[in-house]
This record gives C-alpha cells, sequence and structure tokens, in this order.
C-alpha cells in the first residue's frame, strides 16, 4: 500500500537546513500533491522513493537517464575508471578521445570543450558568442530555458537588469520576431540562441520549421553572428546528431549535457572551426570538469549510441506510450494533448485553465507506480519495454477512470496559476 511517513519526515527536516525545503528543478514543489521528494534507488527504468514505492519513471532525471539507469556497460566504464584516475591535476587522454568521438558524431562540429551541467555549456557559448567579434547582445526565444545563470534562470529573485542588458527575446518560431531581434541589437549582435524544438513547460511543444531555423542561419550569417542550438534537453533523444541537422540547418555552436554520460557529471558545448578562435580565448574552467570518470561513461554512452537502435526502439517505445493515453482519453472522453517528440512527451488537457486535471490525475498515476510530470516535457530511455507501457497504460487507464468520477472534488493548481499567471 503506497505511503509517504518518511518522505514527510525527511521533508520537515528539509526545511530546517535546505532553504524552502528544496530548491532548483527536482524540487517537488511544482509537483501533485504527495509527489515523493526523496529517492534511494534508481534502476533500469525504476526509482524507489525513500518510503520503498516504485515507479515507471517518465521524468529520467530530468533527462540524463537515456539508456536505463544503472546500465551495465556504462558502469563498467565507470568502475575501471574509477580504479585508475578521476578528477587530478590534469586531464586524462579520454579527453582526447572523447572530443574525437562527439567531433566525428555531431556533423557541424569540429571541435569539443566538456563541462558538468547543461548551463556551464550554454554560458560558454554566450561567452564564446561574444568573443568572437567583441559584441554583446544575444537572442533568446521567450520562455525557452537555457540553464540557471544569471543571464537565463526563469525566476527573476538575485538577477538584476544588468545581468541581462544585452539579451533580446524574441518569439520562438516566428521568423518576423527574430528578424526585428535583429534590428533592435542595432549591428551589436553576436549570437542567436536557438531551442532546438520549442519545449517550453505548461505549453504545447513544437517541432521546429525549417524556414524559421534558416532564418536564423541567414541572420547570424548576415550579421557576422554566431548560432547556437542548446540541445541539452533534446540531444540524443531525437537524432544521432545535432537535432537541427535532421532539418537541414547547421549551427556554430551546439551544447549538450544530460544524456552524455547516462547519468554521470558531464557535459559539451561543441564548434565549428569558425568559433574556434574564440573558443580558446575565452577563460572557462571547474575543479571537476577535466574528471576522467564521467569522460569513460560517456565514451561508451556515445559506443551504445552509434552501435545499437536504441533509439528507434524508444520511437517505437514513446509512440506505444502516446497512443495508449489518446486511446484511453478518447475512450472515457476526456480531451488530452500530447505533443512534442514521442521520446520526450508532453501531456496536457484541454478544458483545464486551472491544471487541476492534469494535477489530479498524474498524482492518481503516481499512486498507481508510474511517475509523470504534469507541468514539463516527460522523458522515455531505451531500457522501457511494451511490458513496462503495458504496465504504465494499467495505471494511466485506472488514473483516468479516478479523475472522471471525482473530477468535481479535484483542486485548483493555486500554486501553478500563481506562476504561470493563468
Ligand atoms: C534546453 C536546456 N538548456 C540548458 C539546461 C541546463 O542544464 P543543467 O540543468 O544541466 O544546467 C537545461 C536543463 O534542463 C535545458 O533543458
Amino acid at each position: 500500500m503506497w505511503n509517504n511517513a518518511k518522505d514527510r519526515m525527511l521533508r520537515e527536516r528539509a526545511t530546517e537546513v535546505i532553504p524552502g525545503g528544496m530548491y532548483g528543478h527536482q524540487s517537488v514543489a511544482l509537483m501533485p500533491e504527495d509527489t515523493p521528494q526523496f529517492f534511494i534507488k534508481a534502476e533500469g527504468t525504476r526509482i524507489t522513493d525513500v518510503d520503498g514505492n516504485v515507479y515507471i519513471d517518465f521524468m529520467c532525471a530530468y533527462g540524463p537517464n537515456l539508456l536505463g539507469y544503472n546500465h551495465p556497460d556504462v558502469m563498467r566504464a565507470v568502475s575501471d575508471q574509477q580504479s585508475r584516475i578521476d578528477a587530478s591535476t590534469g586531464p586524462s587522454p579520454l579527453i582526447v578521445d572523447l572530443a574525437e568521438a562527439m567531433v566525428s558524431m555531431i556533423s557541424h562540429a569540429d571541435w569539443a570543450m566538456f563541462c558538468k551541467n547543461g548551463s556551464d555549456a550554454t554560458m560558454m557559448a554566450l561567452m564564446i558568442a561574444r568573443a568572437y567579434r567583441g559584441k554583446r547582445k544575444v537572442l533568446v526565444a521567450r520562455k525557452a530555458y537555457h540553464g540557471s545563470m544569471p543571464w537565463s534562470t526563469p525566476r527573476p529573485a538575485g538577477v538584476v537588469d544588468e545581468d541581462r542588458a544585452h539579451v533580446i527575446y524574441f518569439d520562438y518560431g516566428d521568423p518576423q520576431s527574430l528578424k526585428d531581434a535583429v534590428v533592435s541589437a542595432d549591428g551589436d549582435l553576436a549570437g542567436i540562441f536557438a531551442t532546438p524544438y520549442r519545449h517550453d513547460v505548461f505549453a504545447d511543444q513544437s517541432m521546429p520549421d525549417r524556414e524559421y531555423a534558416q532564418v536564423a542561419r541567414d541572420l547570424a550569417d548576415e550579421h557576422d553572428a554566431l548560432l547556437i542550438v542548446d540541445d541539452v534537453r533534446a540531444g540524443f533523444r531525437v537524432t544521432r546528431d545535432c537535432t537541427w541537422e535532421s532539418i537541414g540547418v547547421r549551427p556554430d555552436l551546439s551544447a549538450w549535457g544530460k544524456v552524455l554520460g547516462n547519468g554521470q557529471p558531464i557535459s559539451a558545448l561543441m564548434g565549428n572551426n569558425r568559433a574556434r578562435d574564440a573558443a580558446s580565448q575565452i577563460y572557462a574552467t571547474g575543479s571537476y570538469w577535466f574528471a576522467a570518470v564521467p569522460m569513460a561513461a560517456a565514451l561508451e554512452t556515445l559506443r551504445i549510441i552509434r552501435e545499437t537502435k536504441y533509439l528507434e526502439d524508444m520511437h517505437r517505445i514513446g509512440k506505444a506510450f502516446r497512443d495508449g493515453l489518446n486511446a484511453q482519453a478518447k475512450d472515457i472522453g476526456i480531451g488530452v494533448r500530447c505533443t512534442g517528440p514521442e521520446t520526450l512527451p508532453m501531456l496536457q488537457f484541454e478544458d483545464d485553465p486551472d491544471f487541476r486535471v492534469c494535477y489530479g490525475f498524474c498524482r492518481a498515476a503516481m499512486k498507481r507506480g508510474v511517475y509523470l510530470s504534469p507541468y514539463h516535457n516527460m522523458f522515455t530511455n531505451a531500457a522501457m519495454t511494451e511490458t513496462d507501457i503495458a504496465q504504465t497504460l494499467e495505471a494511466t487507464g485506472a488514473a483516468f477512470e479516478e479523475i472522471k468520477s471525482n473530477r468535481a472534488s479535484l483542486q485548483p493548481s493555486t500554486k501553478v496559476m500563481a506562476m504561470t499567471g493563468s
């Protein structure tokens, strides 16, 4: 029987010693009531919370779990490397092997730099774009997430206007808005940040339009600025290359993270020869950026990406999940919208302005052992099987029944409404 007694106790303790009880994207403040905050085990497709409840995990650590938690080949590479060298006085030869492997896989790229988190990679992209011609303005799509640094964090606390003085916003997917933003850069354009597809929170996801992507490329060329694709979230879940390669538009820089080490801490910035000099001029580093163990994990993850049909399997399984949800919703007469790539599915409900139905649904699924998000795109992984999807759909089928029968008692998600301004 599901219970969360230990989780509640830990939350109380956390409130005393961790600001706000928890911070950042893994805080459950925006998740449905009772969503567990603390976990003690992750294996394959499953996570176990501190009370021992097991979930099929459709958040995948918010992305890093690509091949299954504790993938045996990746973990073998980790333990082999651990016995030799990890963080040390200089990088291991693996940094060259890994740069070569990434350069051979990412078509637009001639070089690689490694760091820890996606925010490090996007920050380096920003610095390189400015170092490139000494210009200042960067264009960023409204509501697009590029990490938690002051220039991009979604919350205003601790950010001063000067941190964003040279950021100009445009509407994602709208060529005219992009052109207008370039005009307002007034000859001072350093770079254009592009999200590979629109994956904002609380919003339908939409795939990039080739024309829009080409306009971004042309504008960058015309103004001798750098085009940056932020593949931190979508990388290797859409293609085995930079995501925009599939629509035939090549950036100068692309930012990578999350999946790269299948859960081991490593991210990357990839770039072309145009950006090489600027990249060699910036000073960006960190005590753990050169550690060898995550690089060993990344090399093994990349080998699996190249040599197996993990991506095709993920698309098939993701489609089964999406088709199943759509069929259940239709049968029961509840309107849903499933958007985004099948490997990064987003679920929203029709006629749900205060999110009560979506939150009620995810809570009901959670109590039946399926961890979903009501506001963020979800993630599938290559360890998921047809059996996992059948078990998932059993839980979601019951969750649909539950929200249909108790719709009148579902509570509006006031915290969410306050945050989204709904
Ligand atoms: C598109 C995108 N860029 C950058 C980041 C920042 O990555 P990290 O949280 O590893 O710093 C994220 C994280 O979710 C992301 O989705």
